[in-house]
Parts: structure tokens; sequence; C-alpha cells
């Protein structure tokens, strides 16, 4: 059997860690940054959600010179314009946790009739010094209140568009079925086997 192919994640983030590992397989190992012994906190300084991915592959890259990805996320909502987008790990504040981030938008939809919304993942993968990105995408609906404790950040108010639940009332693989991130990963897998292959 051959060893799977293993890169560093460029993310503190562990339950990003374990939905990425429930995605992946035999084939492919991702390795955190608290298990390589890297104690860093990466900024996410741009106003795109691609380059703030960027960002983080970039840090660890230049850091260690080994293949690794990087990965962003935000949440974009209709009614909002888009908000928070780029900035829903700090919608609340610079320090704010999921739960001050929910209560404000909560707040914010308050009264409102248009709740679509929609997650955007982007993942900046660094292969042999070459920079590739990928992204994936997840529609549906903000819910009124909260429902579900799985899950992080704002799964317990998203309802993805073909469920009648939030992603925090589901399991890890109920929500690959939908996510943003399992579709992102998806095509980060197909381009990697295709490399592999050559
Ligand atoms: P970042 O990608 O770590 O900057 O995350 C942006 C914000 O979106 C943070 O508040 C996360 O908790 C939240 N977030 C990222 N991915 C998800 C998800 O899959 N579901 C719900 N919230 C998420």
């Amino acid at each position: 059997m051959t060893s799977p192919f293993t890169l560093l994640f460029a993310s503190n983030n562990r339950h990003k860690a374990e939905e990425i590992n429930s995605i992946l397989g035999e084939q492919f190992q991702i390795i955190t940054l608290a298990e390589a012994g890297i104690v860093i906190d990466i900024p996410e300084p741009h106003d795109t959600i691609a380059a703030n991915a960027a960002e983080k592959s970039s840090v660890i890259y230049q850091l260690t010179g080994k293949n690794c990805f990087g990965e962003d996320t935000g949440l974009e909502v209709e009614a909002l314009g888009g908000a928070p987008g780029v900035k829903s790990a700090r919608f609340a504040g610079e320090k704010a946790t999921a739960l001050d981030n929910m209560t404000k938008l909560q707040e914010l939809m308050k009264g409102q009739k248009n709740r679509k919304a929609r997650f955007v993942t982007v993942i900046s993968l660094r292969l042999n010094g070459e920079h590739h990105l990928f992204s994936g995408m997840c529609s549906g609906t903000l819910a009124e209140v909260p429902a579900g404790k799985d899950g992080f950040g704002y799964d317990p108010l998203f309802i993805p568009d073909g469920s009648k639940q939030s992603f925090a009332e589901m399991s890890m693989d109920e929500k690959n079925k939908f996510s943003h991130r399992k579709k992102a990963v998806q095509a980060m897998i197909t381009f990697l086997q295709q490399v592999e292959k050559k």
C-alpha cells in the first residue's frame, strides 16, 4: 500500500480540519499546524476571500517550504449586500465569538423577508511552489432562530437549499452532502489525483 499524499493545513480551526479529514479518504492526509508544532495566528488582512486564503498558504509555505493549503470561508447574505462576507469571522468585532456574530446577524435580519444567503469557500494550494485556487459554494436561507448543536460558526442559522435542517442539526456526513467546504476540497482532490497520475 502506498503512503498517503500529505499536505500541511494552514489553519488553527479544528472544526475545519475535522470536516476536511472526513472528506479526504485514504489517499490524502492533512497535518494541522498544531500537529506540525507551528504556533501562529495568520492574519486575514485582505478584501477578498481568495486573497485571505492565499495569504494563509503563502505564510505557511514561506515558513516551511512544504506543500500546503489555506482555506477561507465567508457567509454572504443577499439582503445585506453580501455582508458579512470576507469579514465573517470578525462581524461583531475583532474578538467576536460565533455567538456574538450570530446574534448580530439575527438582529440585522429581524423582520427581513429575503433570507437568502450562501457560504463561499476558497482553497489556496501551494504545490511544489505553484499556486492553485479552488472554490465551493452552498446556497440556502437564514433561519429566524438558531437550531442544532453540531457544526460551528454560523451553522445553527444556515439551512442549505434542499434541506429543512440547519447545518448544526446535521451529522458531518449530512453537512458534506451540501457544503461549500466539501465542494472546494473535492475540487482540490480531483486536481491532485490528476497531478499524481502524470
Ligand atoms: P474563516 O474562514 O476562518 O475566516 O471563517 C469565517 C467565519 O465563518 C468564522 O466566523 C467561521 O466560524 C465561519 N465559518 C467558516 N466556515 C463555516 C461553516 O462551514 N459553517 C458555519 N460557519 C462557518
